[in-house]
């Protein structure tokens, strides 16, 4: 019988460092380090991001390893983010990952952030089925907001994507001007469950195609409180539920629209979400409830797998080493990539 093989996977593209150890495609650990620093100034300050990446990164890794139950030498490849993502985040894991390739001699694979989210429905769970090919997926993150075709776990094809602001970026500057902390997405989930969706209305972008636009609704969210705001000071805390539940409504409404075009001009009915924004209660609850409607089937990722984390990475990883795609030491980390 062939040794099992164990990826180590290793994301620091943004503000979380994770790491992940897997075998085949079972997940034995997954442990990830948030950085709170950013709350205070309304979102990620990159120097601060990967200095918390330098802090981070040994204890997070030594953790993954300790909860699988392995050794370091035990190893058969390591995945990390290449990118996209802050380029000073992405150095750190980066450079972990190659050095610690490097003294075990074994294979690194550089992996694309976006392609991860979407692979991490791959994953083995119990209770969970995964989708096959070629399945639709909707990515959208604090960054990206994609309508991905996946025909095989290497190849992708962007179908559509955001021409400004990403979903989640829509979210967290909803809240931002709400005077929440960073990041706004789940406490606007939250304050949304006590809200109206239909109190506020705001203009919808208008794009054609399969491509989104956030930042008009942006400013219709603003000039909305402004307006209120002149009105009667206290209009924010009066209206806070009813405020979160329709910009979310909004949002997800616009993201469902186009995933319905999607569906249409491809023809394929497995749908699945991924991304940090993936994690909205309201989201999960469409998707389904679009699907049982339309005869699509659904799938949702667990909640340890929709922010960032290790083990979308080390999936990715696992597939890479099945075509033996691994990376060479030189190769730098790419704050853009496309798919
Ligand atoms: O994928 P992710 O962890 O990082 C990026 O690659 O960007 O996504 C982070 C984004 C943030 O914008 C955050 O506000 C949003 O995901 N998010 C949510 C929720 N949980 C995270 N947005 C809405 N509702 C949530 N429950
Ligand atoms: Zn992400």
């Amino acid at each position: 019988m062939a040794a099992q093989k164990y990826i180590l996977g290793i994301e620091s593209s943004c503000d979380d460092t994770s790491a992940a150890v897997l075998a085949g495609r079972t997940v034995l650990s997954n442990v990830t380090a948030s950085q709170d620093i950013h709350r205070e100034y309304g979102g990620v300050v990159p120097e601060l991001a990967s200095r918390a990446h330098q802090q981070n990164i040994v204890p997070v890794v030594d953790t993954a390893l300790r909860r699988a139950g392995i050794s370091a030498n035990e190893l058969s490849g390591i995945a990390y983010t290449r990118g996209p993502g802050l380029m000073g985040s992405l150095l750190v894991g980066g450079s972990f990952a190659k050095s610690m390739a490097q003294a075990l001699n074994i294979p690194l694979y550089g992996v694309h952030h976006m392609q991860a989210h979407i692979l991490a429905h791959l994953i083995n769970e119990d209770n969970t089925s995964n989708p096959s090919f070629p399945f639709i997926c909707l990515t959208v993150s604090g960054g990206h907001t994609q309508i991905v075709r996946i025909n095989s776990p290497y190849d992708f094809e962007l179908l559509g994507e955001t021409i400004d602001d990403a979903a989640g970026e829509a979210f967290d500057k909803a809240a931002k001007v709400m005077g929440l902390p960073y990041p706004g997405g789940p406490i606007i989930d939250q304050l949304a469950q006590a809200g109206n969706p239909l109190a506020f209305q705001f203009g919808k972008p208008k794009i054609e195609g399969l491509n989104f636009s956030f930042s008009g609704l942006k400013t219709s969210f603003l000039y909305t409180i402004q307006k209120g705001k002149k009105k009667d000071p206290k209009f924010i805390d009066k209206h806070k539920s009813n405020l979160a539940a329709s910009i979310q409504f909004t949002i997800i409404d616009v993201l469902m629209k186009k995933l319905h075009a999607a569906v249409k001009q491809s023809g394929i009915r497995q749908v699945a979400i991924a991304g940090g924004v993936s994690a909205n209660s309201e989201l999960r609850k469409q998707l389904q409830k679009h699907g049982s409607e339309h005869g699509w089937s659904t799938y949702i990722p667990p909640f340890s797998y929709c922010t960032d984390n290790g083990a979308m990475i080390a999936i990715t990883g696992h597939y890479l080493s099945l075509q033996k795609k691994s990376d060479k030491i030189a190769e730098t980390s790419l704050a853009r990539w496309s798919m």
